[in-house]
């Protein structure tokens, strides 16, 4: 069935993160990364037989939940994992949270790439560690890494472990096996831990290839720990269902007992049938999906190519987020986006939120539809030409 992505959801008054944040009744939101769509046909169908169930008791995990998360790897990424590696959590960030704390004690040192999704440092300072910067380098185009830089900082004996974006939010970088391999070489060499975050792994577009960190080798696979979740894929944050992926027998318990400390290994009612159907049932949805985003993405970059020069785009392998350098702007980014809020309404991250090195970059979350995010630009264009 043909899905039509660019009939809008209304999601005013729903109890929404990105629309409800404030009563503006002009505030275009294209800020917190998800999704403006309605979930998949088969998601739909399967809570509302739950709901029709009418019982919303207690929880278990039914094999069929295991088997779900582990064909998906399977057919989208060719990757076989076994049951026994999947665990449960309430979401990445509590994932994340657990992970440091299993895996560091107070004043040791974690490493993570900056500009990068801003809870890597949350996770880490909650934990009472201190956050080291292995920053990532623009060369004009795309982000690469300053290997010389993370090694010099991977050996540092208090950093025990290294935080990795793969796809990466915010600079949209699918990260190719050699340089996963040479991360997760000089991880092991320092005897650093590696925490892959995949959350965005399925949203890749045409000519990328998403490498699943512990696919690369053995080694790899037991230094690590990766997260995932339906929830970027498929809109399904609010349903706060996520998983960790562990070979590493001893790593797995230790991650465990963390999770039940914290409270963050109980089900949620919905997502077990939720994660089931749009991992079952939900690949056609996806393909569709990734279509439009492209098609977004791409109407996005011309438009800032043609009408406004002031600012370069980067060219997104995955996810939904655009990531804009303004820097030639006169005015910092954080002031512009400010502007952007009080003049326009439109509601968007300033770079710095990622760490110094985002400062200069605004980020855009372009999945909704093409209509809301031409809204978007012209009221980014009217600012900027006020500007310049
Ligand atoms: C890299 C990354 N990890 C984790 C999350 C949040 O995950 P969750 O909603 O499952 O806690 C996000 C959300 O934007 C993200 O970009």
């Amino acid at each position: 069935m043909k899905i039509n992505f660019d009939e809008g959801t209304n999601r005013k008054n729903t109890n929404s993160s990105k629309w409800d944040i404030d009563q503006r009744p002009d505030m275009l939101p294209m800020w917190v990364a998800d999704m403006d769509f309605k979930a998949p046909a088969a998601v739909i169908r399967a809570l509302e037989k739950r709901v029709q169930h009418g019982v919303f008791g207690y929880a278990r995990f039914p094999d069929a939940y295991y088997e779900a998360e582990v064909s998906w790897w399977e057919k989208r990424h060719q990757y076989r994992i076994q049951k026994e590696w999947v665990g449960f959590t309430s979401g990445v960030i509590p994932a994340l949270t657990a992970i440091v704390q299993a895996f560091t004690k107070p004043g040791d040192k974690v490493l993570i790439q900056s500009p990068v999704y801003n809870n890597f440092n949350t996770a880490t300072t909650n934990g009472g560690c201190e956050v080291v910067i292995n920053e990532l380098k623009f060369n004009g185009d795309r982000y690469e890494i300053d290997f010389d830089d993370f090694e010099r900082k991977a050996a540092d004996e208090q950093v025990k472990l290294f935080i990795l974006c793969n796809p990466h939010n915010p600079v949209g970088r699918v990260w190719g096996r050699d340089e996963l391999e040479r991360l997760g070489e000089i991880c092991l060499a320092h005897n650093v831990i590696v925490l892959a975050d995949e959350i965005h792994r399925d949203l890749v577009f045409e000519g990328h290839r998403h490498v699943p960190f512990a696919s690369i080798s053995e080694r790899l696979l037991m230094n690590s720990i990766t997260c995932t979740s339906p929830s970027k894929t498929f809109n399904l944050a609010g349903l706060k269902t996520a998983n960790v992926i562990t070979a590493n027998e001893e790593y797995r318990e230790k991650l465990k007992r963390q999770l039940h400390i914290n409270g963050a290994q109980e089900p949620n009612v919905f997502g077990i049938d939720g994660l089931i159907a749009a991992y079952n049932e939900g690949e056609d949805w996806l393909n569709q999906l990734l279509v439009y985003l492209q098609g977004n993405r791409d109407h996005f970059i011309s438009f800032v190519e043609q009408r406004l020069p002031k600012l370069k785009v980067l060219v997104p392998e995955a996810t939904y987020l655009m990531w804009v350098d303004c820097r030639e702007l006169d005015i910092t980014s954080e002031e512009l986006s400010k502007k952007l809020d009080e003049e326009e309404g439109l509601r968007l991250i300033d770079g710095g939120v990622y760490g110094e090195a985002g400062k200069g970059f605004i980020r855009m979350n372009i999945a909704c539809t093409r209509a809301l995010m031409t809204e978007g630009l012209e009221r980014l264009e009217r600012v900027v030409n006020a500007i310049s």
